[in-house]
C-alpha cells in the first residue's frame, strides 16, 4: 500500500461509518451522518496547513496569536457524490473555496469525458482537497486530479470515505504524489465496479434515487 495512504480511524468516523453501511439506513440519515463524517475528515486532512501569526488584542492585553497563513484552501467536488463530503467540509471551513467537476465515462471508449468544470481564481497560490466518496476503481478520481493539475495548484490531496485496493493501487500509480485519505479500505470491487462490503451506491443513498416510495 501506498505511504501516502493515510486512514483516519477515529471512533467517532468509524462508528458513523458503520450507521451508513446499513442498508435500512434511511437517505436523510446517511446525508446527515456524511455531513459529520466529512468534518472530522476535514480537520484530519487540514492537519498540516501552512500558519502565521498575528498580533491581536485579547480584552486583556496584545499577543501574537496562530492563524492560517496564504490564500483559502479551495475544495474539489467531484459530482455528484462529492457534494456530500463538500457539504461538511464547508461547515467547517466556511472560507474556503469551492470547484466542481463533472465527468462521465463513455460507453464505447471507456474514457473519462468531462462535461463541467468551474474553479475559483488564483488556483496556484491555493492549497487544494478533491473529494468523492467512493474510490473503487479510481477512473474518476485519477481523471479528475490529471485535470486539475493542469492547473497547477499548490498541493492536492485526495479524501473519500471508502476506498478499495483496486482503486488506491491505481489512483497511487497515476498520482503518487497526491495524498489519499479514507475512513476505511474495504475488501474488493465486485464485477460491477461496486466496493464490497461498501455501502452501495454513495449517490443513490446521498439523494435517495433509488428509494421505491
Ligand atoms: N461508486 C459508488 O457509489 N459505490 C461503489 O461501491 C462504487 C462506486
Amino acid at each position: 500500500m501506498s505511504d501516502s495512504l493515510h486512514i483516519i480511524d477515529h471512533p467517532l468516523v468509524q462508528h458513523k461509518l458503520t450507521i451508513m453501511r446499513k442498508k435500512e439506513t434511511s437517505s436523510a440519515k446517511f446525508r446527515t451522518l456524511l455531513h459529520e463524517i466529512s468534518m472530522l475528515l476535514a480537520y484530519e486532512v487540514t492537519r498540516d496547513l501552512p500558519m502565521t501569526s498575528e498580533e491581536i488584542e485579547t480584552p486583556l492585553t496584545p499577543m501574537k496569536a496562530p492563524a492560517l497563513a496564504g490564500r483559502k484552501v479551495v475544495l474539489v467536488s467531484i459530482l455528484r457524490a462529492g457534494n456530500g463530503i463538500l457539504d461538511g467540509m464547508l461547515q467547517l471551513i466556511p472560507s474556503a473555496r469551492v470547484g466542481h467537476i463533472g465527468l462521465y465515462r463513455d460507453p464505447k471508449t471507456l474514457q473519462a469525458v468531462e462535461y463541467y468544470f468551474k474553479l475559483p481564481q488564483h488556483i496556484e497560490d491555493r492549497d487544494m482537497i478533491v473529494v468523492d466518496p467512493m474510490l473503487a476503481t479510481g477512473h474518476s478520481a485519477i481523471a479528475a486530479v490529471s485535470r486539475l493539475k493542469e492547473v497547477k495548484p499548490r498541493s492536492i490531496k485526495f479524501v473519500c470515505l471508502l476506498a478499495a485496493p483496486e482503486g488506491i493501487s491505481s489512483f497511487s500509480e497515476a498520482h503518487p504524489d497526491t495524498p489519499i485519505y479514507t475512513a476505511a479500505v474495504d475488501q474488493k470491487l465486485n464485477d460491477h465496479g461496486y466496493i464490497i462490503p461498501g455501502l452501495g451506491d454513495a449517490g443513490d443513498r446521498i439523494y435517495g434515487t433509488q428509494l421505491v416510495d
